[in-house]
């Protein structure tokens, strides 16, 4: 690949400054992951290894076999990502990876091979937030400046509201108390024997349901708290599937009981979503939703915030789903503190927790 890179007119003469490529990593839960892109935020490739089928037949992510798999797969999809981008290593200019949150032995394949990267090569490396990039992940999608905004992430190991001002900082407004969106979504799947992973599986069984079938719980809806907590929405569809002797549970067979809980499971967690996010907007006056992580790519989801937004008269930035679920593309949250000069350290650490 050729390019010029940036050039400005200074003092009557041409300056040219090199465009840097950035390497980015992805590996802190069951996606091995890589891209490459530029400090102008054009993404030259993205390249994802999903390890879905090794975690299926135990229903759930197996920790031990995501490292494994990490280790097998990290090497194959760096090399994809760097040729799909045309690119060689020895142009790329600046290394990065999710270094938090996430399984701490799948972030730590991520991390040792960006650290080894960067020594090798001889580049920065700089560390991003897993959870910061999902927010990032619509400022890639809307191609231009979307701070500030109220921020939504929901995905398999994060719900959670915060008040971006800026794409480096993100406060609080409310997590959740217990299971994530993602993880009810997973779990209710395995309830009602589909499979995984869950939040697509339940989304195709809702599509034949009715979503008013079952009132099942809002959980804190009525009150002001940008609070969430799905572990009693599980255990309520887990009684009205099987009664509460769960000992001698067996999935619903398929048919229509069986997409009338789909369909109403995905409408409880859809409300209190749209809900919450509807009463951040208002409290913190800001007129921009940005949405990230695997369960926005929830069609019902997806519908409702947009009527909601359209109704409170703010603007909803929510990436394509290949963007929303994990991948390394996002990473690109580290062009900003690339610019800023915020590298990381070469004895840079994984961090499981959400900092
Ligand atoms: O962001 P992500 O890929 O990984 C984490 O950071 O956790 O999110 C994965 C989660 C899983 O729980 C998966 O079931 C859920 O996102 N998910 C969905 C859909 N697609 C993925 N949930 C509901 N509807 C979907 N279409
Ligand atoms: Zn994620």
């Amino acid at each position: 690949m050729f390019s010029l890179g940036h050039w400005w007119v200074i003092g009557g003469s041409f300056v040219i400054y090199p465009m840097t490529h950035f390497l980015a990593l992805e590996t802190s839960c069951d996606e091995t992951a890589a891209a490459v892109f530029t400090d102008e935020l054009a993404v030259l490739s993205s390249v994802v290894a999903s390890q879905t089928d090794l975690h299926a037949r135990f229903g759930g992510v197996v920790p031990e076999i995501a490292s494994r798999a990490h280790l097998r797969n990290l090497l194959p999809v760096i090399d994809e990502a760097l040729t799909r981008a045309g690119i060689g290593t020895a142009d790329v200019g600046c290394v990065a990876v999710h270094n938090t949150p996430g399984l701490v032995g799948a972030l730590l394949v991520g991390v040792s091979a960006a650290k080894m990267l960067s020594l090798a090569l001889g580049v920065p490396l700089v560390a991003v937030n897993h959870v910061a990039s999902h927010i990032y992940a619509c400022r890639l999608a809307a191609g231009r400046d979307i701070f500030p905004c109220v921020g939504l992430v929901v995905s398999g190991g994060h719900t959670a509201l915060f008040r971006c001002d800026t794409p480096l900082s993100m406060d609080l407004l409310g997590g959740t108390r217990d299971d994530a969106a993602g993880e009810a979504f997973d779990k209710v799947a395995a309830i009602l024997g589909l499979g995984f992973p869950g939040g697509p599986a339940v989304e195709r069984e809702a599509a034949a349901g009715d979503p008013k079938a079952h009132a099942f719980p809002r959980t804190f809806l009525a009150d002001g708290r940008l609070e969430f907590s799905f572990s009693g929405l599980k255990t309520a569809v887990l009684y009205t599937c099987h009664g509460q002797d769960v000992a001698k549970a067996t999935p619903p067979p398929p048919g229509r009981k069986r997409a009338d809980l789909a369909a109403s499971f995905q409408e409880a967690v859809v409300d209190v979503l749209v809900g919450k996010c509807k009463q951040a907007l208002r409290k913190t006056g800001l007129n921009r939703l940005a949405v990230g992580g695997g369960v926005s790519a929830n069609r019902r989801l997806r519908a409702g915030l947009e009527k909601m937004c359209a109704k409170e008269g703010a603007e909803l930035v929510i990436p394509p789903p290949g963007l929303c679920t994990d991948n390394a593309a996002m990473a690109a949250l580290a062009v900003e503190k690339w610019k800023r000069g915020e590298f990381a350290p070469p004895d840079l650490d994984a961090e499981p927790n959400f900092l």
